[in-house]
């Protein structure tokens, strides 16, 4: 729950069925405390039941994305603190969310930052965009999932490096790796990330869901077991509404009327 009075460390804004989610702590470069991924957690869950929601974009300011996990919270802590606690932990519940997400990044993605746009499903970056997990320069590792998830998307090679010397990537250089799937002028980014959302926001969420559902378990099942499960969800789409209004608007050459069910 929210603390009233508090003010908000993100900027909520809807737009028909999609929700732009804006990092805001200016001043310490969006770094993600446990305010934020509190506040972020909250609404993300709410919003993620809501049929009304078809899609969620992540992103920060012109020129930040975000720095990371916050130094400043995090300097003091004893070993025991950080295992009592389970620091990190929280952000599973950012990864359980069904609805998708697209990261929109300007300027830099450092650390955590890099890892929450790791953490969505599409990653939209300007020209200015920085990409890293810098972790090592601080005596440290990365924590929320970054040895993992960028060594599945960019393959070892790149990611040892990148860990290892701490590295950015340029949107460019990360379109290239595999790790973005667009790159726009920085002005543009944040309409060519509401276009695609609402795009995926107008088809049925039942059907979205399933194939953002399906591509996750490609990270985590062997070939036979992950061609099995999307099988069986294909079969489970022929029980919605949607697949029946989908398919006969092609025949009958109109466009859908997607229900979400
Ligand atoms: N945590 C807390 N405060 C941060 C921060 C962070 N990650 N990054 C920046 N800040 C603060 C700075 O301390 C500074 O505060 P003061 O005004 O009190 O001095 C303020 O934000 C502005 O910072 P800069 O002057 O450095 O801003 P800049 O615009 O010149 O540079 C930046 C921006 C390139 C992002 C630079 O701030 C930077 O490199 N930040 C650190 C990046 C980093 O190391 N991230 C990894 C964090 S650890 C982590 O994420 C662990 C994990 O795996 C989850």
């Amino acid at each position: 729950t929210l603390k009233k009075g508090k003010p908000m460390s993100i900027l909520i804004e809807k737009n028909h069925r999609v929700v732009t989610i804006r990092l805001n702590r200016p001043k310490a470069r969006n770094a993600l405390n446990t305010q934020l991924l509190s506040e972020l957690v909250s609404v993300l869950q709410e919003l993620d039941q809501s049929p009304e929601v078809g899609c969620f974009i992540i992103t920060g300011s012109d020129t930040v994305f975000s720095a990371g996990a916050d130094i400043k919270e995090m300097r003091s802590k004893s070993y025991h603190q950080m295992v009592q606690e389970d620091y990190f932990s929280k952000w599973e519940q950012f990864t359980t969310l069904r609805t998708p997400k697209i990261a929109a990044i300007c300027g830099p993605a450092l650390g955590g930052g890099c890892e929450l746009a790791l953490m969505c499903d599409i990653i939209f970056a300007a020209e200015n965009a920085l990409m890293g997990l810098p972790e090592i320069t601080l005596g440290v590792i990365p924590g929320i999932g970054g040895t993992q998830r960028l060594t599945k998307a960019v393959g070892k090679a790149k990611a040892m490096d990148m860990i290892l010397t701490g590295k950015h990537l340029s949107a460019f250089e990360a379109e290239k790796a595999g790790l973005v799937s667009r790159v726009c002028p920085t002005e543009q980014l944040l309409d060519e990330a509401i276009t695609a959302a609402s795009v995926i926001a107008g088809y049925g969420k039942f059907a979205t869901t399933s194939a953002k559902e399906a591509v996750d378990q490609a990270q985590e099942m062997s070939l036979k077991d992950g061609i099995l499960f999307e099988r069986r969800i294909f079969h489970a789409l022929f029980a919605t509404e949607d697949q029946k209004e989908g398919m006969s608007a092609f025949i009958e050459k109109r466009s859908p009327q997607f229900r979400g069910y």
